[in-house]
């Protein structure tokens, strides 16, 4: 996925304004960026400026006054990173730019139909392909239709932006990659972003393009339309509850840090979710007869924390990693719920599972957290987290949100909705008293003890099993340490011959019916020379060292989780890695 930012308005430094608003989006792709725009003093061609490198290193040259500019951050997917494969990518005369989110599965095909007309390539992209097609079409065409019919003939899940120096405006369409468009009419200004961050300093009053809509932006206005039939819609304009400080770092030094310590808030405020939808989806659970739980990554592991939280309320149900579930599909039918779980709404496999699973006849509960996304649109019931937006690409308060809303939907089924809301108020209060700099001061002694070390283990049972998933995958995202987790039952059949002296290995327990259990598994690390830290809400002699975590039942795996989140953070910033943009991954993964 990428950033892609446009801006039309009454300012004159339009370039800058982009330039900051896509260094808000570069969590969704950092390998390159670009700005183009129209000068104010008449100008032959658009102008632009574009590098390989991060944004956030990077800054802009141009001072030339400006009022419509757009601005892109690149993850790439066809042609290396490079200065000439960042976006924009002009036509031959430079008269019209285009930005891209998605991949344009047919370029090949349509960049053979465009050979006849000695167009002149200067990047590998499947982008480029697009200015061409545009070009082309602006011969017997208006901007719209020519950039309509265009974006018509792409396959693949796509958003484009297109400046056009002859009208001064820039016409948009959304299928499938996120588009929403930010108003300010006071101000006369309109933004156009891949997510809301980009120009939530200006603006909380947005309308989400649906798949299949277009919008063309000039001085004059924003109309938007319908792509294929070219006919004007009704913008549906919301007003978000998020704030400007949801949108920068607050005095942290990285997004990462902020959004951990974020969490005893964005848990009690993702308990706040509607109780309407709440009963609706346990009144589903209760008629159906089948319930998955699906998700990617770290979604996955909720998915699973899902399916202990519901057997801990006597419901029967599965989980998969929504890129293994197609072989499964063919079991669900009208009886089933699929439950999707998802940060950002848009990524593709977990997209594709919710479609043939709905093939089937399966209703489909999506809990996520960015708004106006494509799962929102394909869903029968959607369940929204509540934590604002997640700019660090490393999932966690959307992660502990997405427990909350699972543990919550298990107890509402289970007619113990307000024991549930007592118990994640009162986790909230312990977190927030347990996440001091006592804490932080720990975890760092930690890290110094063990930040030398390439491999480390992490189990857990239970509940602490996708607990330690989760603890191990924040350990590999955040510092590249081989961070390997197993349940505790799993270490003998085979496992432990990894185990060398000092090894660390972190036992995630609880106060629970598996503690005897998990400390036997501690001994035989022990025993093996293994280096066992604690992660629990008590002390052991198994334990060389411990990081206490708060006592809370079943949702002591919050605190637990919340170590593995500090401890990624601090090894990482140890090793010189980016907490907020780690090498090679991006926030949405929106390719299959
Ligand atoms: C989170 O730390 C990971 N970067 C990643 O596994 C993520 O959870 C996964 O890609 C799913 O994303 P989603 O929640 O937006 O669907
Ligand atoms: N496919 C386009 C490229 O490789 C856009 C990639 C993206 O969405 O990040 O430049």
């Amino acid at each position: 996925m990428c950033g892609i930012f446009a801006y039309i308005g009454t300012r004159d430094d339009a370039p800058s304004v982009v330039f900051e608003g896509i260094k808000l989006l570069e969590y969704r792709g950092y390998d390159s960026w670009g700005v183009s725009y129209i000068p104010n003093i008449k100008s032959k061609k658009i102008m632009f400026e574009k590098h390989s490198g991060k944004i956030g290193d990077s800054f802009l040259k141009t001072t030339i006054k400006s009022k419509i500019a757009l601005g892109h951050t690149r993850w790439a997917t066809h042609g290396g990173v490079s200065d000439e494969n960042a976006h924009p990518h002009l036509d031959c005369k430079g008269e019209i730019a285009v930005i891209h989110n998605g991949i344009v599965e047919n370029y090949q095909e349509l960049k053979v139909k465009l050979s006849k007309n000695n167009h002149i390539y200067k990047s590998e992209t499947d982008t480029e392909v697009i200015s061409h097609l545009i070009e082309d079409r602006l011969k017997t065409s208006d901007i719209k239709t020519s950039v309509f019919d265009t974006f018509e003939s792409l396959i693949g899940s796509n958003a484009i932006c297109v400046l056009d120096l002859k009208t001064e405006s820039v016409v948009a369409c959304r299928n499938g990659s996120p588009i929403v468009v930010g108003f300010d009419e006071k101000g006369k200004q309109y933004f156009l972003a891949s997510d809301v961050p980009a120009f939530l300093k200006y603006t909380n009053k947005v309308h989400f393009l649906e798949d299949g809509e277009g919008v063309v932006v000039s001085k004059s206005g924003i109309k938007i339309f319908d792509i294929k039939s070219k006919k004007e819609i009704k913008a549906k304009i919301k007003k978000l509850d998020w704030q400007l400080e949801d949108a920068e770092k607050g005095g942290y030094p990285y997004f990462l840090v902020k959004e951990i310590n974020e969490q005893p808030k964005t848990i009690l405020k993702s308990s706040l979710i509607n109780k309407d939808e709440l009963d609706k989806v346990s009144r589903l659970i209760k008629k159906s007869k089948k319930i998955v739980l699906i998700g990617c990554g770290t979604a996955s592991y909720a998915a699973l924390a899902g399916k202990y939280f519901f057997s801990n309320s006597n419901i029967q149900s599965e989980n998969y990693g929504a890129y293994e579930f197609l072989p499964f599909a063919k079991f669900c039918n009208k009886d089933t719920v699929v439950i999707a779980i998802s940060q950002s709404g848009e990524t593709a496999d977990t997209l594709i599972a919710i479609k043939e699973a709905k093939k089937y006849g399966a209703k489909v509960v999506t809990i996520v957290n960015a708004r106006g996304t494509t799962m929102e649109r394909i869903s029968d019931i959607i369940l929204p987290i509540g934590a604002g937006p997640e700019i660090a690409v490393v999932s966690t308060k959307a992660m502990t949100a997405q427990f909350t809303i699972l543990y919550l939907l298990s107890k509402t089924v289970e007619n113990k909705y307000n024991f549930a809301i007592n118990s994640i108020e009162n986790l909230s209060k312990k977190l927030k008293l347990w996440m001091n700099q006592k804490l932080f001061d720990e975890i760092i002694k930690l890290v110094k003890e063990i930040d030398m070390q390439e491999h480390m283990y992490v189990i857990g049972k239970n509940l602490n099993y996708p607990g330690a998933l989760e603890f191990g995958l924040k350990i590999k995202e955040t510092s590249y340490i081989h961070a390997e987790s197993f349940t505790a039952g799993e270490l003998k059949h085979g496992v432990i011959t990894l185990i060398q002296k000092d090894t660390p290995c972190f036992i995630l327990a609880s106060n629970d019916i598996v503690k005897n259990e998990v400390l036997s598994s501690a001994a035989e690390l022990k025993a093996r020379g293994g280096y066992i830290i604690g992660v629990a809400p008590f002390e052991s002699s198994e334990f060389d060292a411990t990081i206490l975590t708060p006592d809370l039942e079943d949702l002591t795996i919050f605190g637990n989780i919340i170590v593995g989140q500090l401890l990624g953070y601090y090894l990482g910033i140890g090793r010189g890695a980016d907490p907020d943009k780690p090498r090679n991954l991006a926030k949405s993964v929106t390719v299959k």
